[in-house]
Parts: C-alpha cells; sequence; structure tokens
C-alpha cells in the first residue's frame, strides 16, 4: 500500500485513519474495476463574492449527488474560515464524500495529491470575497460555478466574481439558488445571469429541507430522496456533469 501512494499526506479532518481506508479501498476499487474511474480529478469550485447565496450547501449536496450518480470518488475542500462546509462535516456520520485540508504546500500540490490518489472530483467552497486567494482558487478550477439568489443586490454582485472567473479563463455556470417559483425576481435574475454566462436550466428553489439538512450533517436527499430538494439536486448535478464533461475534452 504505502509504495502505492508513496507520497499521500492527505488528511481527513474527521480521522487519520479514514483517508488510509478510502487509500485502500480505492485500491480495492481499481482492482476490481469498480467506482474510481482513474479519469483524472476534476475540480469545481464554487464561488460568489455575494455571502449566503448558498455555496456552502451546494458543495456539500451536490458533491453527494455526484458520488451517489456515480462519478466516482469526491472530495470537499473547505477554504472559507467560517468553516460551514467543516461544521457540516463534523456532524456528518457517512465518512464520503471525504472532506481534506489543504497541504502545507497549497492548494494545488493538494490537488495533485488527490489525483493521485485516484479522487474523480473535488469540491472546493470558497468564501464570499473578492481576494487574491479566491483568484488562486478559481485558477485551479476545470469548472466555476457561481450560486446567485434572484434578489437585485445578489445579481449586481454577481460582476466581480465574473471577472475573476473571465480573468482566469476559467468555464463557469450560474445557478439560481432560492428561488421562489413564478416570481418577476427570477425571471430578472434569469435574464441579468444569462447576460454573463451560461445559467443551468434547473433552478434550486428556497426549500425547509436544504436549511434543514446543513445543520444535520446530512443533505436534502440523503433525508428524504423523494423531495423536491433531492430532485433538484440530482438534475443540477446531472447538468453540471454534462459540462464538466464538455469543457475538459
Ligand atoms: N435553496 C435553499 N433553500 C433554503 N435555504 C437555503 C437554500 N440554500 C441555502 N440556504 C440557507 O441559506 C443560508 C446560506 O446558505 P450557505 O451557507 O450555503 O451560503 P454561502 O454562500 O455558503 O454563505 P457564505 O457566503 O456566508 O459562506 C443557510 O442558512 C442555508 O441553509
Ligand atoms: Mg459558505
Amino acid at each position: 500500500m504505502k509504495a502505492f501512494f508513496p507520497n499521500l499526506r492527505l488528511r481527513c479532518q474527521k480521522s487519520y485513519a479514514f483517508i488510509w481506508n478510502m487509500k485502500e479501498s480505492l485500491l480495492a476499487c481499481k482492482q476490481a474495476g469498480l467506482q474510481a474511474r482513474g479519469t483524472g480529478l476534476k475540480t469545481i469550485v464554487i464561488a460568489s463574492q455575494k455571502g449566503g447565496v448558498g455555496k456552502t450547501t451546494l458543495t456539500g449536496h451536490l458533491a453527494v449527488e455526484a458520488e451517489r450518480q456515480g462519478i466516482g470518488s469526491v472530495a470537499m475542500i473547505d477554504t472559507d474560515p467560517q468553516g460551514n462546509l467543516s461544521g457540516w462535516f463534523k456532524v456528518r456520520e457517512a465518512e464520503t464524500p471525504a472532506l481534506v485540508r489543504v497541504l502545507p504546500d497549497g492548494l494545488r500540490a493538494t490537488l495533485k495529491a488527490l489525483d493521485d490518489a485516484g479522487i474523480d472530483l473535488c469540491m472546493i467552497d470558497t468564501p464570499p470575497a473578492i481576494t487574491e486567494s479566491i483568484a488562486s482558487t478559481v485558477a485551479e478550477a476545470d469548472l466555476v460555478l457561481i450560486p446567485a439568489k434572484p434578489s437585485p443586490h445578489d445579481l449586481r454582485a454577481v460582476g466581480a466574481t465574473v471577472d475573476i472567473v473571465e480573468r482566469a479563463k476559467k468555464p463557469m455556470v450560474f445557478v439560481v439558488n432560492q428561488a421562489v417559483a413564478r416570481s418577476k425576481l427570477k425571471t430578472d435574475a434569469v435574464r441579468a445571469l444569462s447576460q454573463h454566462g451560461p445559467l443551468a436550466p434547473i433552478d434550486i428553489h428556497n426549500r425547509v429541507d436544504f436549511a434543514a439538512s446543513m445543520t444535520d450533517g446530512r443533505t436534502a436527499g440523503e433525508i428524504d430522496p423523494k423531495s423536491a430538494a433531492a430532485g433538484e439536486i440530482a438534475e443540477l448535478w446531472t447538468y453540471i456533469a454534462t459540462r464538466l464533461e464538455r469543457v475538459s475534452k
């Protein structure tokens, strides 16, 4: 085992043993030709300068959903000092998707280590800011997901995040979060966002299930797989997976 992962120094925030177990199961899966597809790590950065638009909620939900839909092994990284994703993971019973720390050598080295370990997808949550650090995180993305709430303030704030993504020449996709069905605000949001770039054709609506799941360590889909919230996340991931495939070619 050691020879197979000679440089792996990743540490799962839940337990050191876990990442080791994950390596063993990855190896077993590889040998069986299962789960870990080993097609190379893909990285999705969830970013928005605006606070409270759903970055953390969507990071957790999409990571779990990507794994459920069979992308392979999924890791999450919390780059936000607020630590909301880490807080959610701490109360989570399931050990996957793994939450990993950024190595002292930096994010690029961390992603390389994940790639070497056969991880297929890494979802990175970011703080609500426009900083050098966000720019360098975005620079590592294969795809940047920008959630936006359908409110005039949020829509105005989107430009600063888009600038960072465009400067890094990274593909991006918007998603409307906390949408209220048939409201004029949503129509305005769709119009405003689609002027900047591609917009996911699935809105995530304002649902108590999403808020409740973040205190519970699970996702809305894990709590109730038949819920509307679960359905929206499943459709959103299916769309994002298609985009990811397209930008990776
Ligand atoms: N679709 C939704 N429906 C209902 N509540 C939601 C939804 N999405 C997010 N929330 C709630 O809105 C709040 C903000 O969400 P979240 O923490 O994911 O945003 P954020 O962009 O990560 O915030 P920050 O910028 O502070 O990191 C949380 O209480 C979360 O539970
Ligand atoms: Mg957050």
